[in-house]
């Protein structure tokens, strides 16, 4: 495939990602949190600091994995930078093999760096890229931290997609052995299952992204791509964020579990936290944001949406995103169901 076509790709994903629409009803709506009347502290008392194994963040909302490799999403990159740089939010870039296999790609992810010279940037390849390829999109980009992301079903549905899998999990190990920062394997809107989550823990991986279903549906933007578009079937493809999470439940202790897909508004964060993830991504909010309103507005979303964080701990009595584990919760019978069938222990 030539620099030119995937350069092209890159940006037909942005382009019907930014065309697509949640659905109305999400899996967050499945959780609810017992009120209680009279909060033990104040907004000020709100830290929103977390800790993970290898860093802390400033706040547990970050800037999810999506562009560079083209001219339009290198300007992308650089606005997102600024918006990470600005609230002191971590951001991963999209994909850096295009970056990784014609070095004139390189600025379009670099930017971020040179943007933000001081923030926490998470670089990103896919599953089947050569060790030695993994270790230099670290140092590329100086990163923090290496999120892999696994995207099976994008690959099976994009017409130009892999379709060897069976050497992934062999160089997933290899990957975590060489790369000197932490290896988060991410998904890509498909969500995880415990298996998945038990099969990377005995690789060695402690940072999953389960990036589940109910936002951006790379089914559709690649079936969008295909001559026929039979592939709409598969549309609902995959677990929940919200499933996902339940999922990991027994290897939150060992794992610092990362979570988003379809993450919308602060109350979705914060049901995040409580489920157990260590901190939260957003990825097509922020693209809409900054495509169509520009830098100042989506700062200003930015903060009013971590503003709003603070005021729902506040009545959960929660002073950090960790006390957040003690809220009490409430599950629809969907959710119930998925815990029931799928044997989870969530106390
Ligand atoms: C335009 C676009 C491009 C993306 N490119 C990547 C990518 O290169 N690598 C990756 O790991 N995830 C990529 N993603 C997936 C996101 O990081 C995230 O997992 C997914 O969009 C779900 O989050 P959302 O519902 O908040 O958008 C992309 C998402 C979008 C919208």
């Amino acid at each position: 495939m030539s620099d030119f076509k995937r350069e092209q790709r890159k940006n037909e994903h942005v382009e019907i990602a930014m065309a697509q629409t949640d659905a109305t009803i999400s899996d967050f709506d499945e959780i609810r949190f017992v009120h209680h009347s009279i909060p033990s502290i104040d907004v000020s008392d709100i830290n929103l600091e977390s800790s993970l194994k290898d860093f802390t963040l400033s706040q547990p909302l970050y800037i999810n994995a999506m562009t560079g490799g083209s001219e339009w999403t290198k300007q992308i990159n650089e606005k997102l930078a600024m918006i990470a740089r600005e609230s002191g939010m971590a951001m991963a870039v999209g994909s850096t093999h295009a970056a990784l296999r014609n070095s004139k790609m390189a600025s379009s992810f670099t930017i971020v760096r040179e943007t933000n010279p001081n923030g926490i940037i998470f670089s990103n390849v896919g599953a089947d890229v050569p060790v030695d390829k993994a270790v230099e999109s670290v140092h590329l980009l100086d990163a923090q931290a290496l999120q892999v992301h696994v995207n099976a079903p994008q690959e099976l549905v994009m017409p130009e997609g892999n379709r060897i899998f069976s050497t992934w999990m062999d160089n997933l190990a290899q990957i975590v052995a060489r790369v000197d920062v932490p290896v988060i394997i991410k998904e890509v809107g498909f969500g995880m299952s415990k298996e998945t989550i038990k099969q990377l823990h005995e690789i060695g991986i402690r940072y999953v992204d389960v990036s589940g279903r109910g936002g951006t549906n790379f089914v559709d933007i690649e079936n969008e791509r295909r001559s026929y578009k039979d592939m709409d079937y598969l549309s609902l493809w995959g677990q929940t964020t919200v499933e996902s999470l339940l999922e990991s439940t027994s290897y939150q202790r060992d794992m610092d579990i990362l979570a988003s897909g379809g993450v919308r508004s602060p109350l979705d964060v914060i049901k995040c936290l409580a489920l157990g993830a260590s901190a939260v991504g957003m990825s097509r909010p922020f693209l809409n944001q900054v495509e169509n309103y520009g830098i100042t507005e989506t700062l200003n979303y930015t903060e009013q949406f971590t503003e709003h964080m603070k005021k729902i701990m506040t009545m959960l009595d929660a002073r950090s995103p960790k006390d957040l584990k003690n809220a009490q919760m409430i599950f629809g019978p969907k959710l119930q169901s998925w815990i029931d069938q799928r044997n989870i222990d969530i106390f």
